[in-house]
């Protein structure tokens, strides 16, 4: 048995803010950020949640597969960023498309989060356990930005991705590989609420996004050539064999310097940052779903993803499409 995605979604909150936006509550630049980073804008959420965008991203995904919600025998959302501790995520999004027939959860692999999901499908799928799983990645990153710290909140956005896929004979998802490093974790950190029982000394400070942005840096631009390699090698593949590496959308400096570590034209490199900014875990499925819709991917192509980030995580795959 093999997985292939045989459907993509996605869904964006309906305000846009560009960098200009950001220059007047701020002190920053269109100049300083698109050069920096390569993003122009991003949506951020008013109305909309992380449930909400992973409902509709899934009934778009759901839709563009031609699966009925009650065909969802597994459903994952990989984000850090849900509405609630409990319920999940994924146990909202079941109640909100119907999908009554699922098993249903979160997991936290922050960027990563899509390709951790897609992995941990693919084990259900292979071992026969489930049969049809959708699995997303969705995040609201503007509630747990420090909007006092321009080095990090201009760079992230909210939005929701989801891919529904399916055990067949014929394995669209070729290889696979993941890691992680916690003693690196600090080095973009969120920590959660903190402790408030009234019996202890407790701190009331409310909890946001910290990052070391230049060692993050370090970390993708060796971490993601080297997993994508050792993925395309574990596919029976080589890198001039591979038509698109959809990333995860942090900085397009990132994406350059993987293209350059790996000799491939930067064209092999869809971008959606420009418009989207970071989305951490909705990053990789959001591009994949903008692909898809363009036309780009046809039948036998071969597609390298990867996502990294938090934790510190990483995870690429290459698929047939
Ligand atoms: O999902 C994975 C998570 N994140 C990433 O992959 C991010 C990886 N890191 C990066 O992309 C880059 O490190 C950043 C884009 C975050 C920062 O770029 P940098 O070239 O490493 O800049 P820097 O942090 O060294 O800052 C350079 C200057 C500083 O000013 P001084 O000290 O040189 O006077 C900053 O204060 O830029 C200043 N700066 C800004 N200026 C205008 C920082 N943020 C801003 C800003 N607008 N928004």
């Amino acid at each position: 048995m093999g997985t292939r995605i045989i459907g993509t979604g996605s869904c964006l909150p309906a305000t846009i803010v560009t960098n200009d936006d950001l220059a007047k509550i701020m002190d920053t630049s269109d100049e300083w950020i698109s050069t920096r980073t390569g993003i122009r804008e991003r949506h951020l959420v008013k109305e909309e949640t992380t449930t909400s965008m992973s409902a509709e991203a899934a009934r778009r995904a759901m839709e563009n597969a031609g699966v009925t919600a009650e065909e969802i025998d597994l459903l994952i959302v990989g984000t850090l960023s849900a509405d609630c501790v409990t319920p999940a995520c994924a146990c909202e999004v079941q109640a909100q498309i119907g999908a009554v027939n699922a098993v249903a959860f979160d997991i936290n692999a922050a960027c990563a989060g899509f390709m951790f999901a897609l992995n941990i499908a693919n084990a259900y799928l292979q071992t026969g356990i489930y049969k049809t799983g959708l699995i997303l990645g969705a995040e609201t990153l503007s509630k747990i930005m420090d909007w006092n710290d321009r080095s990090t909140c201009v760079l992230f956005g909210d939005g929701a991705g989801a891919a529904v896929v399916r055990a067949e004979e014929q394995a669209g998802l070729l290889a696979f590989d993941q890691g992680s490093d916690g003693v690196k974790g600090k080095v973009l950190a969120c920590r959660n609420r903190s402790n408030n029982n009234p019996l202890m000394e407790t701190s009331k400070e409310l909890e946001y996004v910290h990052m070391d942005g230049q060692e993050v840096y370090k970390f993708a631009v060796t971490a993601v050539p080297h997993s994508l390699q050792k993925t395309i090698q574990a596919a029976g593949l080589t890198v001039e064999d591979i038509d698109y590496f959809a990333l995860h959308q942090a900085n397009i400096r990132i994406l350059q310097s993987v293209a350059k570590r790996l000799k491939v034209s930067e064209d092999k490199f869809p971008i959606s940052l420009d418009h989207c900014g970071n989305i951490s875990a909705a990053s990789v499925p959001i591009l994949l779903d903008e692909m898809n819709r363009k036309g780009m991917l046809k039948a036998g192509m071969k597609i390298a993803m990867s996502g990294f980030g938090g934790g510190l995580t990483w995870a690429s795959a290459v698929v047939e499409w």
